[in-house]
């Protein structure tokens, strides 16, 4: 089974804009009708789609730009809010900016390659903090309190950088993790990139303002704003909020398409006259469609059953497990997209992950549901087949730290194949995608247990990214 795809990137989104194209996945303006709805479709109809603004300096510091700023910071109770337009990713490196050389920051071992990336521009040392699965799911479930309460403990940890709520909408254990920073005076840190729309009501996750310091929000991914426009939020006094401005500059574009600034303030502006009633439709729209598949018994939907105490799961996000004979997630992304016109945001092999917006209708929905009936149907439904590889993966914990990824990155490197690099220290970081677990990072070396980890996701068919110079089963090491 392939998706119905096209010869070239052209051909593709031409098919989008065909009649009933249906995306359940970022950008959340969905094919534009976000983009509607907070007034941008004039300028966008009128080919306006790249534009340069007058006095564009003073608008940052005291104009439209600054103001929109601050009633972002209002909207989402921070002390300070930033624009980004280069996605979260700039953000993310922006807060890593903030330690360096001899300082250690705990992260979870499945963050967004950004925060790896931050190491390398900043120095520090990443202590690891490892997740559990959501069961016999491939999705990972949060960190639990145990293992941050470890990592924190290890020397020089600086910070704790969270990721709240995962790509597969897993939110941390908030309690757990703020009474470990109330105790330990460290900082707290967010990667919020796929959660946005969660502040728009009351923090239904449990995420606690009054410990995190900053956080970064892919606002492009579920509100109605245009692809790698993001916000950084700050609160508290504990932060050198000169510095992250200072970060910011060195790391942003000083050519921002203007129309993308322009969708985030206009985001903005809709936001604070109407942003509950947004979250009110996310989140009843997934509500109905998680009622539609409920009726579905080769489906089953991630729930907070599926998770240890504590841990929520985002409602405008569904995780469709799917419990057909042997169809893998991936088969019933590629069918629907074939069959049925419909894109989801992402699949590994037992499951599919649906983004719901708040601009689908109902009739949209009913044509999810009787999608995934039509691509599941016919089929014996069967236990969901459990993960040997990546839970062995992650109670083996690949990868032990030799040198800092600063250090590893700026060493020569050469490249050999994976199974070569017994020994040796890792210039690249592998990852097992979805769900974007580092089986080697930048600085560690490849031990027996990392090419284990490698051969066994191979094995078990699991997509490894991060291969050197894009050529599948190379790896760069220290020359
Ligand atoms: C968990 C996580 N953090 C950060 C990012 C980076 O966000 P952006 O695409 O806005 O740069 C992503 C992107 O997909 C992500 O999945």
């Amino acid at each position: 089974m392939s998706g119905r795809r096209g010869k070239s990137i052209a051909e593709d989104l031409r098919r989008q804009t065909a009649g009933d194209f249906l995306s359940l996945a970022t950008p959340g303006h969905r094919l534009g009708r976000g983009l509607a709805a907070v007034g941008l479709e004039e300028l966008v109809a009128a080919g306006r789609l790249d534009i340069s603004p007058p006095d564009e300096g003073r608008r940052w510091q005291e104009g439209d730009f600054a103001a929109a700023e601050r009633k972002l910071a209002g909207l989402c109770r921070a002390g300070r809010s930033f624009f980004l337009y280069n996605g979260s990713t700039v953000g993310i490196l922006a807060m890593q900016m903030l330690f360096g050389e001899g300082d250690a920051v705990a992260v979870p071992r499945h963050c967004h390659q950004s925060v790896i990336h931050g190491f390398v521009l900043s120095g520090a040392r990443p202590e690891f903090a490892w997740p559990r699965l959501a069961g016999d799911w491939l999705a990972t479930a949060a960190v639990d309190a145990a293992e941050w309460r470890r990592v924190a403990g290890q020397p020089d940890v600086r910070a704790i950088f969270c990721l709240s709520p995962s790509y597969y909408g897993v939110g941390e254990n908030w309690s757990g993790l703020t009474e470990i920073i109330r105790q330990s005076g460290q900082l707290l840190l967010c990667d919020r990139a796929h959660g946005a729309h969660l502040g728009l009501a009351s923090d239904i996750d449990g995420f606690d303002r009054t410990a995190v310091s900053a956080w970064v929000e892919s606002a492009h991914k579920t509100l109605p704003v245009l692809s790698q426009g993001s916000w950084l939020h700050c609160a508290g006094q504990r932060l050198d909020i000169d510095r992250l401005a200072g970060n910011l500059r060195i790391l942003q574009s000083t050519s921002p398409n203007y129309l993308l600034i322009t969708s985030l303030a206009s985001a903005v502006d809709y936001l604070g006259r109407r942003g509950k009633e947004l979250y009110r439709r996310m989140a009843g729209n997934a509500e109905y469609l998680r009622r539609l598949l409920h009726n579905n018994n080769q489906i089953e939907i991630l729930s907070e059953r599926h998770l240890p105490a504590g841990h929520v799961v985002d409602p405008a996000r569904l995780v469709a497990g799917i419990r057909a004979g042997r169809l893998s997630g991936r088969q019933v992304e590629a069918e629907l997209l074939a069959n049925c016109n419909i894109q989801a945001e992402m699949a590994d092999d037992q499951s599919l992950v649906l983004i719901v917006s708040g601009w689908e209708s109902k009739g949209d929905l009913r044509r999810v549901a009787r999608g995934l009936a039509a691509v599941t149907g016919g089929l014996a439904p069967a236990a969901s087949s459990a993960r040997p590889a990546l839970a062995s993966i992650i109670k083996a914990r690949p990868g032990r730290p030799d040198i800092t990824p600063r250090q590893a990155w700026q060493a020569r490197r050469r490249l050999v194949p994976w199974r070569q690099a017994v020994g040796l220290i890792a210039v690249s970081t592998l990852t097992v995608y979805p769900p974007g677990l580092a089986l080697v990072v930048t600085g560690e070396r490849c031990d027996d247990v990392v090419l284990q980890a490698i051969a066994e996701a191979s094995e078990a068919g699991l997509q490894i990214r991060g291969w050197a110079d894009r050529q599948p089963g190379m790896i760069a090491v220290v020359a």
